[in-house]
């Protein structure tokens, strides 16, 4: 058994139920100061306060008693929303926007998604796993523990697996938790610009099916936007996702309002994203529906876009709500959670409660992981932060600057 003692604010996140946090539960933030956490292997065994510890472990001796040394302990952050398979950066796509292209121009004219579906194609499964093994890094010493990953860059049926089996590798190698999520449905490729009903068929007819009998992601995602999958489009393919046994996801609303927020509400995905657009009906039914929003301000700071998601008309309405970095080499080359944060604080209009609640309990229930992370409490993976701040208002606050010291990651110190 190892003891963590000497924080001055142990952020629990805790949650009576499993449910996502809306409301009252969004706004609070579950936390003991002077708190303590006692584990053991890689599971949390109690949580409590520092004064107790002596009668509780009365009996104990601890192979390990880890100092804080007064400073704030968080769960290990959850990013429920990565692209980190591709076999290269973009930023010259990032000066081309900056000197007036659109992000859907640079896309038409081939570059975008397509551009880096030409370089994975060709790009072998080392290249692609040396890339994640490096943004994942980045990751953990920016405080994210688990995440989600998706494909989405092969746009083939033999690419998209060969992406799946990277992320499958990569959750064996890295310490951070990866949830596989299936994006074929990302943009038509270049051979299928002409026949697009062609590659809705691939997709429905070829992919999903041994995407699924393979078993390599538990999601299905797609990107629901003017120009690339319309509604009745995203409504085929993801019917024909739900029909072979996967969990729904969708990039909804991110550029025009087409409705993606009403869809991902009626097929009952687990999560719909962006949402910058997302109409007054779309919020209603996704309030209804309970379908969580991941929102993803840095990569419309990244776009340099002026609006960004409603996000307080959306607590408003009940909906329950998440944040993650949509790292990707395209719109938002950003592995922190914590930079993340800072946005959200300044254009989502987020408190600092509702901050940390969207990075760890409910990003965890976007992603179903809620049983085992996105909180402490004893029974859950011993995955924790160490964060060089007084309080945990300071970590939106701290911009441009990492105040992590240490991750601990299923009970090992991994940074
Ligand atoms: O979430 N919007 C679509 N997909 C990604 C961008 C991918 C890219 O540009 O490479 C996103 O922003
Ligand atoms: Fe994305």
């Amino acid at each position: 058994m190892k003891l963590l003692r000497n924080c001055s604010q142990l952020v629990t996140c805790n949650n009576e139920d499993q449910t996502p946090k809306t409301g009252d539960s969004l706004k609070r933030l579950e936390m003991i100061e002077h708190g303590a956490l006692v584990f053991e292997g890689e599971t949390i065994k109690w949580v409590g306060n520092e004064s107790d510890v002596a009668t509780q472990f009365a009996d104990a001796r601890f192979e390990e008693v880890i100092n804080a040394n007064g400073m704030l302990v968080t769960p290990g952050l959850v990013d429920p929303h990565t692209h980190p398979v591709f076999a290269a950066t973009r930023e010259d796509e990032f000066y081309m926007r900056n000197a007036g292209k659109s992000y859907m121009e640079i896309a038409e004219a081939g570059g975008g998604i397509r551009n880096s579906a030409r370089r994975l194609r060709q790009a072998n499964e080392e290249v692609l796993f040396q890339n994640g093994i490096r943004f994942l890094n980045r990751m953990l010493r920016s405080g994210t523990t688990t995440a989600e990953a998706k494909s989405g860059y092969g746009l083939s049926t033999e690419s998209e697996v060969k992406s799946l089996e990277v992320i499958q590798r990569l959750n064996g190698a890295h310490p951070i938790d990866l949830v596989p999520t299936f994006l074929g449905a990302h943009e038509f490729p270049d051979e299928y610009r002409s026949d697009r009903e062609g590659y809705v068929r691939l997709l429905i007819d070829e992919m999903i099916p041994l995407v699924a009998k393979r078993k390599l992601a538990k999601y299905c995602d797609i990107f629901t936007e003017a120009g690339v999958f319309d509604i009745e489009q995203s409504r085929r393919i993801m019917s024909a996702a739900k029909q072979h046994g996967f969990e729904l996801k969708f990039h909804a609303d991110e550029l025009k309002s087409v409705g993606g927020a009403e869809l991902a509400a009626e097929l009952g995905a687990v999560s719909a994203d962006h949402l910058v657009y997302a109409s007054d009906e779309g919020i209603a039914r996704m309030a209804k529906a309970k379908t969580i929003a991941v929102f993803l301000p840095s990569t419309t700071f990244f776009l340099g876009h002026r609006d960004y998601a409603p996000a307080r008309k959306m607590i408003a309405a009940g909906v329950p709500v998440a944040l993650a970095t949509d790292f990707n080499p395209g719109s938002s080359c950003n592995t922190s959670l914590q930079a993340t944060m800072t946005i959200a604080a300044i254009y989502l209009k987020m408190t600092a409660e509702e901050l940390l609640n969207a990075v760890t309990f409910n990003s965890a229930c976007a992603i179903g992981m809620q049983k085992q992370v996105g909180s402490l409490q004893s029974g859950k993976l011993a995955d924790f932060v160490l964060w060089d701040a007084e309080n945990y208002k300071q970590l939106p606050y701290f911009f441009a600057q990492n105040p992590v010291t240490s991750v601990y990651k299923r009970g090992q110190r991994v940074v």
